[in-house]
């Protein structure tokens, strides 16, 4: 953590909580925050469950999330989902290139990147996924896949937007396993991930930049992985699905 950067806890609820179940949560939620004013606090539905999300957290300082968007504005896109729809349901934030996208549903950095583009031209602040796999990392690739996945969604995104771009570092082997990246581990990649913004952009930018770490990141491990200095929030799978657990790491010291 950096006092210059606001830390964001986010859940990331992939394909869980129908719509009542996720009213129920978040209203169990509500007030274990209510008086967090220094972070962002997200919550990310799947798409069915956003308006029953949206209308439980209104007027108080829990935000909105959606898991993907489609890069047209409108049309014959069966299946897909607009920026217009989402931010009429209040989202702010929308988790671009999730390694399960890339990995079960064929995007690659392109698409990623024409997401990332329609959700700024829309007014969605994105939050970028990258990430290794395990024999990626194995084979000394980490350093080449990271710059790839961060200059490839990143791809003609004007320096005055990239306040609104928040990325998240999520080792692809370290989702639902309960193995966590260790805070160093972490760290050194949120690290590269700066330094490589700031060679596409400007110190400044890279400074300004916030990166949340994720992969099986619990109450219990969140406090050791926000004390390393270039870690600026968590993108939280599994345990963003229990309120207690969620607001302990939104509580996180
Ligand atoms: P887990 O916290 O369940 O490991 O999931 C991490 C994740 O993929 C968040 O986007």
């Amino acid at each position: 953590m950096n006092p210059k950067r606001r830390p964001i806890i986010a859940g990331n609820w992939k394909m869980n909580m129908t719509a009542t179940q996720a009213r129920e949560l978040a209203s169990k939620l509500i007030p274990l925050v209510a008086s967090v004013k220094d972070r962002d606090i997200v919550l990310g539905p799947p798409f069915t469950s956003i308006a029953s999300v949206a209308e439980t957290i209104k007027g108080t300082n829990i935000s909105l999330a959606a898991q993907n968007l489609h890069w047209e504005d409108k049309g014959a896109f069966t299946g897909e989902i607009s920026a217009e729809m989402l931010l009429d349901l209040n989202c702010r934030y929308v988790i671009i290139g999730h390694s399960e996208r890339r990995q079960s549903f064929g995007e690659t950095d392109e698409t990623v990147n024409k997401k990332v583009k329609q959700s700024l031209k829309k007014g969605l602040l994105p939050i970028l996924c990258v990430g290794e796999t395990l024999a990626e990392r194995e084979a000394g690739k980490l350093n080449d896949i990271i710059s790839r996945q961060v200059t490839g969604g990143l791809k003609d995104i004007q320096a005055s937007d990239m306040q609104k771009v928040v990325i998240a570092y999520e080792p692809v082997w370290a989702i639902g396993t309960g193995k966590t990246a260790t805070p160093q581990q972490a760290n050194e990649v949120h690290a590269l991930i700066r330094q490589k913004v700031k060679a596409l952009y400007s110190a400044g930018i890279a400074d300004g930049l916030r990166i949340q770490y994720g992969g099986s990141v619990t109450p219990a491990n969140v406090s050791t992985l926000m004390a390393m200095p270039d870690i600026d929030g968590a993108l939280v799978g599994g345990a963003s699905l229990k309120p207690e657990s969620f607001a302990a790491l939104v509580n996180f010291k």
